[in-house]
Order: C-alpha cells, then structure tokens, then sequence
C-alpha cells in the first residue's frame, strides 16, 4: 500500500502530518514539525509522537454525519468492528461479499486513514457452513477464505488480525472448528496464506487480557517465540485492551510489550476501551481517565507499539452495553459525542506532558503483624506515603511484598483484614516474578481501586494477609521482605510503583 496522508485538521486546525499509510511506516513522519502542537488531532498528537491513533467503525454508524466526522478528522487509522468477519465475507461457502468491508476501506481512503484488517480466523462471528464441515475440509476453507479476502484487500488494509483470540483463559487453546481440524497449527497456517496472499501486509495475533502479565499473555508469548523459530510470517500481538475500572489495571503492561518487542514484534493496543459500572461517578471517570492515559504512556514507552485503536470511539456505539448489562461509558466521548475526560487524559499523554517522566514520588512503611516467622500465614501490614509535592492518583500505585512460597502449595489466599481506606479498595493476588531470586520467588502485590493520596498523605494501615492454599508453613526467616519488627519504618524491601515503574525500594 501506498497511502501518503494528510491528517484531518482538529477542531482547533492542528498540524498537518505527512504519513505514510502502512504500518510499518506510521512511525515514520515525513514531514511536519517535530514535537505537536497541543491542539492537534489525537492522531496527530499521537504520529508526532511516531504512533498512529484509530478507532473501530461500523457500516451503519457512518450514515451518522456527526459520527464520520469526527472519526475522520480525529482518527489516522480505522478497524472495521464486524465488515471484515467471516460470517459477513463469506456467509455461504465460496460466496464472497465484501461489499461492506469496501465501505470502511473507501471511507479511510477518504480520510487518509489506514486500516487493520479484522479478523480472517475467529471462532466467533463464524457462518455455520464452517463447523458443519468435516475436518477434512477445514483447512481447505480455511486457507481458501484467507486467500480471497487478504487478496481482495491488498493494498487497502495495512495489517491482519489474521488470528484473533486463539487462547482460553488459562492460556490453553481455544477449540474452534480450526484447532479441532489441525490442532494449534492452524495458525501457522492462517499466517502463511494470509502472507502469501499479501506480503506487505502486517500480520497480527490478536487477544483479550494478554495486556499483563499472566498465564494468557505467557501463552501468547509462547506461540509468537514458536512461530518466530519456526519461520512463520508474524509481525506484531495485538493486545485488545477491553478494560474495566473494577478489575484494576493491568499494571505489567510495559513489561509485557517490551517482551514482544524483544521478540522483534511490534506490538499494538487493538479495541481499547475502559468500562465502569453504571452510573458513571465521579471516582470512576477518574480512575477511566487514568486507565486511558496508561495505556498511553505504556505504548509510548514502547518503540515497537505502533499504536492505538479505541474500539469505538463513543459511547453511542460501544458495544459494552450490549454484552455486560449495567455497564457501559467506555468511551472517550460520550452518547452526545462530547469528548469525556479520558480524552483529555489521553491529549495529555500524547502530548507529553508528564508522561514517561518521573514517577510519583512514594515510600512504604511496613511492620510484621505476625509473632510467629514459622507458622501457616504471612502478616504483612503496609503503609504508602507520598513524598512528593503533587497527589499521586492510587489506582496508579501497586506495592509487592516479596516472599519465599517454600514447600507445599503454590497457590495462594490473600485477604485484606483492615484498612482506613476500606478494604473493598484495595486489591490483593500472589504473583511469581519472571525469574525468582534469593528470598523471593513470590510476591503479594498491593493495589488501589480508586482515590487519591495528597502530598505529605498516607493511606495509613492495610493488614495483609496471606496463606497457601493447602494451609502448609513458611519459613519466613529468608524472605526478601520479611522484619520482625512490630512498628512501622520506611521499608525498600517492600518495593512500590507508580503506573508499573519502580518508585520506591531495592528490587530482588
Ligand atoms: O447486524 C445485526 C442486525 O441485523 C441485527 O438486527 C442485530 C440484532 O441483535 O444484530 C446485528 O448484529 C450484531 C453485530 O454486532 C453488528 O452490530 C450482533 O448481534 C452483535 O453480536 C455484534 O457484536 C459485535 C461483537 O464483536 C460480536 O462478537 C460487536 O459489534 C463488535 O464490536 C465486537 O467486536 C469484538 C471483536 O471483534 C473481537 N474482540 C472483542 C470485541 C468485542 O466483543
């Protein structure tokens, strides 16, 4: 493809960037000034930075004037939402339509937006002829349905979700008609038609909740560093981002990209949104707004994150509502398209202001709640103070005690007894570092729903507490973290960041 585009102008008339149209080429500004004016669009905000920003779409929202405008001024890059499914391009065997999918490629065409092209292979959104095939012909069709549609699209989309969500939550495969056929090689296979179909394309693996750290993101990894050793044509791991206030950030983010990156892959925030139990407060649009500007920051961090799609960019056309009823606002403008807060977080980001720099400036305190270094449950009681002479928002702030699982279990209960805050604020898991050293091949990470700490503040006590599953003892004599004593003092074993960098403490 050989788009060269000039970016809509914002509202405010921003720069124009020169960009090229693939992506490979987005970070590659040829021409404009170096460092955006802050009243760019966000795509321009985001191409100065060497990153695109995009949002899906779909056919029918375009008839909204309001709508296309917006999407086509403030986006450098659109995802059809559903026209480049399987159950749309090929409803019956060998019938292809992809009428639709025309009309988003025409409209980015308009726009000089790129395209991700989405998705070739999903076990959802696929047309019964496929699982009533006899697996002797599933590859067939498979291979067939790839070749058509990336040879249709050649030249107009500028990177394939060739696989998308190939991995149940435990990082298992998921069964679909393709891994029942072939086993986890269908997707080595799906790559090398969709490479053979169109070469310039990138190609994609493309899944939910692999943004951290964890075993579905560790599966991902996995198969990528397989596939690369095998030869097969992959480029980047799209991470969709689907996220939700309650369930807390996915705070290794940074870390996880760089993984990929180190692999050779690019990397790329594929369906971001942010949900919240409705109604929106005011405590929840502030912890929207910062789950936002991390992502933000974590791709710019990352050279190899190309960049970012919001998946939809309004909540007029979320699909949120419809899959988890009671939820919705996930959007970085709202029913009215009123741009929302988080799209000022997200501005702020792209234009680097405070992003990437300093972290906020916090201490632990910590004491042993525990009389007993032997016994079957670890007593951790924690404070975190802020140092600094600005808040620090919480829901950015994660605390690891590190500890020693010794024998027994290696699963883990963690309980919060007390704090001021409350504990319903406060999160709580055991989590094993990527390569465990002397007295910590575990950690207790320490989290915060919401709130926020003013200069000089701490969130005074939280009691901890953790056991093995199968109520085994520790010998916590050796643990990386572990003091007998009995009142608080500052504590750089106990280690703390703001947004996943390290703000306090002495790592393992
Ligand atoms: O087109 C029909 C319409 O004719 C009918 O009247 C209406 C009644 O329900 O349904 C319409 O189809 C809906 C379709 O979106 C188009 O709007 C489907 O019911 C609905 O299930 C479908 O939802 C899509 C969903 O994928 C399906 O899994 C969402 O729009 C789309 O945003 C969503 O996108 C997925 C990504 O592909 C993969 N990652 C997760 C993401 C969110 O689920």
């Amino acid at each position: 493809m050989n788009l060269v585009k000039r970016c809509g102008r914002g509202r405010t008339g921003g720069i124009p960037v020169l960009l090229a149209g693939t992506l490979a080429l987005a970070s590659t500004l040829l021409g404009g000034p170096a460092t955006a004016a802050p009243q760019g669009t966000l795509h321009e905000l985001a191409a100065a930075q060497g990153k695109y920003f995009g949002s899906a779409t779909d056919n029918p929202e375009l008839s909204d004037a309001a709508y296309a405008a917006t999407l086509g001024s403030e986006f450098g890059q659109i995802t059809p939402g559903n026209s480049m499914k399987w159950d749309t391009t090929e409803p019956a065997e060998g019938r292809f339509d992809f009428t639709k999918g025309d009309v988003i490629t025409d409209f980015a065409r308009q726009h000089g937006q790129t395209v991700r092209g989405h998705t070739l292979v999903w076990h959802s959104q696929l047309p019964g002829w496929v699982a009533a095939l006899p697996s002797s012909r599933v590859e067939a069709a498979m291979t067939d349905h790839i070749t058509r549609e990336a040879t249709h699209y050649r030249g107009a989309v500028a990177a394939w979700d060739v696989v998308n969500e190939p991995f149940n939550e435990d990082g298992t495969f998921r069964t679909s008609p393709f891994y029942s056929a072939m086993g986890s090689d269908y997707i080595a296979t799906a790559l090398r038609a969709a490479h053979a179909a169109d070469p310039d394309a990138k190609l994609y693996l493309n899944d939910y909740n692999i943004e951290g750290l964890g075993a579905k993101s560790d599966a991902m990894y996995a198969l990528a560093s397989e596939l690369i050793d095998e030869g097969v044509p992959l480029d980047g791991v799209g991470m969709q981002a689907h996220l939700a206030v309650q369930y807390g950030f996915p705070y290794e983010m940074r870390e996880n990209m760089r993984r990929f990156a180190a692999l050779g892959l690019d990397v790329a925030v594929t369906e971001l949104d942010v949900r919240m139990q409705l109604p929106a407060d005011a405590a929840r649009t502030a912890t929207q707004s910062s789950y936002y500007r991390q992502v933000v920051e974590a791709c710019l961090a990352v050279e190899r994150c190309v960049g970012i799609t919001a998946w939809d960019y309004t909540d007029k056309y979320s699909w949120i509502p419809n899959t988890f009823p009671g939820e919705g606002s996930a959007g970085l403008y709202d029913e009215n398209l009123s741009p929302k807060p988080a799209y000022a977080a997200v501005r702020t980001a792209l234009g680097g202001e405070d992003s990437g720099g300093e972290p906020g400036a916090i201490k632990v305190r910590y004491r042993s709640g525990d009389s007993s270094a032997g016994d079957n449950q670890i007593k951790p009681g924690l404070q975190v103070v802020n140092t600094g002479t600005t808040a620090v928002s919480l829901s950015e702030v994660t605390v690891r005690y590190w500890f020693t699982g010794d024998n027994g279990a290696s699963t883990y209960a963690t309980w919060c007894d007390w704090s001021p805050l409350g504990c319903a604020t406060v999160t709580h898991r055991v989590a094993a570092p990527g390569s465990p050293s002397a007295g910590a091949d575990h950690y207790l990470e320490v989290g915060f729903t919401g709130g926020s700490l003013a200069p000089g503040a701490s969130t005074g006590e939280i009691q901890l507490r953790l056991s093995k599953t199968d109520w085994s003892d520790f010998d916590e004599s050796d643990d990386y973290s572990h003091g007998s004593g009995t009142s608080y003092g500052d504590t750089p074993e106990v280690t703390a960041y703001v947004a996943g960098d390290l703000a306090w403490g002495v790592e393992p």
